[in-house]
């Protein structure tokens, strides 16, 4: 069985951190109605790559969901909310700040309408504090939360990292949030407001450079490979670094293209094997005995010399040659993968984590799997839903109206996108 059969959730998220999450409480079985504005979720549009359909940055965050459009402008669309919310368990956004309440539903309205409800926000700075107005998208969160300021080299700008850590680190804070809320609201019958904000996930996931930022006050950082001392203040950005105790680096392979290079880390345990098979290699005699390189502090203090002589090395091999003669020797290393690689690559495939799926509109495409195993409730990926595409079947199954309710309200614009203000 589903993990989350029987959670309902009330989706009103949009673009991507809200709907990352929404999409993990899907594939775990929740029916998630994705309560959208008429105009559609912004994303449905951008950056399309088929005419007229749905984008992919839309359809690979909104799988197994239903969609229902719903003006909440209107006096119609907001008696449907009304109705919706006392049969959901869970009801989630990630509007600007401010939006929810101007409908006229704040937390104490919507916990005073289901209070077994549990309620799920997303900000870019959370609802207090001098930036709690401010709105945010994802590389508005890696500059605040600590990640663009830690990420480059020293001598060049700060720069943002290709994974969303802003957008969908924060969508699974929240899914573990609100999972923890709905376990209490189970045993209690009280709902709450679980919040994250944008800013704090970020820096969660930072937290390794908060150790280095507090051992700054004491000491320099004798593992990193640019200069650091005592009382600089700022975690400096470090390149390729490892980031922990262990050395590590990226190093360029053959043939030397954009994405040859392989990640390696001279792991302590692993120094004597890979001292060994290099400087035979490389005709170093006794490099594994040098008292240069013997142990992990005199390493630290000589890491360039270690990533010379590495490197040397890889220039003989390709990343997967390289990684063969690694993974034997025990050292761990990782090919850095491009798109491209990891489309085509045995292992995603075998763990269902590149999956293919069909849409009315634009045909085959692909969706990142789940990450996420259950052994006894595997995943089933399943397309996003088109605009409104379960509007009548979720007011029909879901809150029993009948069809003359439904034409009714259809008359009275609930569904419609909201008429354009007049210009003053
Ligand atoms: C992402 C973000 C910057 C987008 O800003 P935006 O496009 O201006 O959208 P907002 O969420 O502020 O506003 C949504 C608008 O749609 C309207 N709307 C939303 N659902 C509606 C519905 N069902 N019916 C009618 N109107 C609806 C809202 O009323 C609001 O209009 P208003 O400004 O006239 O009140 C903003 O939503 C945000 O900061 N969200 C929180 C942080 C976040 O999640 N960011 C990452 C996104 S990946």
């Amino acid at each position: 069985m589903e993990a989350l059969k029987g959670v309902r959730i009330l989706d009103m998220t949009h673009v991507q951190a809200g709907p990352t999450c929404s999409q993990l409480l899907a594939w775990m079985g929740a029916d998630v109605i994705k309560f959208e504005n008429p105009q559609g979720d912004a994303t449905r549009g951008q950056l399309r790559d088929v005419p007229n359909a749905d984008s992919l940055y839309f359809t690979m965050l909104n799988c197994n969901k239903r969609s229902i459009t719903v003006n909440m402008k209107s006096a119609e669309g907001k008696a449907v909310f009304v109705d919706l919310l006392q049969k959901c368990d869970i009801i989630m956004e990630n509007f600007g700040p401010g939006v929810l309440d101007r409908f006229g539903f704040t937390w104490e309205k919507i916990h005073e309408l289901n209070p077994r409800i549990v309620m799920g926000s997303i900000k870019g700075f959370g609802s207090s504090g001098p930036y709690a107005e401010f709105k945010a998208y994802e590389n508005v969160a890696q500059a605040m939360g600590g990640a663009m300021s830690t990420t480059g080299t020293p001598e060049g700008p700060p720069f943002v990292t290709g994974a969303q850590i802003g957008d969908s680190g924060t969508g699974l804070h929240l899914a573990i949030g609100l999972l923890a809320a709905l376990r209490h609201a189970e045993k209690t019958g009280q709902g709450q407001y679980v919040e994250v904000a944008m800013m704090d996930a970020v820096m969660n996931l930072c937290r390794v450079k908060w150790r280095d930022h507090q051992r700054l006050t004491r000491q320099s950082l004798s593992e990193y490979s640019v200069p650091t001392h005592q009382g600089m203040g700022a975690v400096p950005r470090a390149g390729n670094d490892s980031g922990g105790g262990q050395l590590g680096n990226a190093i360029r392979c053959k043939p030397g293209g954009t994405n040859d290079f392989i990640y390696i880390v001279v792991q302590e345990a692993v120094w004597n094997a890979l001292a060994t098979r290099i400087g035979a290699e490389l005709g170093i005699a006794g490099l594994a005995t040098d008292p240069k390189f013997a142990t992990i502090g005199e390493r630290r203090k000589n890491q360039n010399d270690v990533w010379e002589m590495i490197g040397e090395f890889a220039l003989k091999y390709d990343k997967r040659e390289f990684m063969a003669i690694l993974n034997e020797l025990d050292v761990p290393c990782g090919p850095i993968m491009s798109t491209e690689d990891l489309a085509t690559d045995e292992h995603v495939k075998g763990r269902d984590m590149y999956v293919e799926l069909d849409h009315p509109q634009r045909g085959k495409w692909y969706n990142i799997g789940m990450p996420i195993k259950l052994s006894a409730s595997p995943a089933r990926v399943e397309r996003s839903p088109l605009l409104g595409e379960h509007t009548d079947e979720v007011l029909k199954q879901v809150l029993g109206y009948d069809d003359v309710k439904v034409g009714a309200l259809k008359t009275a614009g609930a569904f419609s996108v909201p008429p354009k203000k007049a210009a003053k």
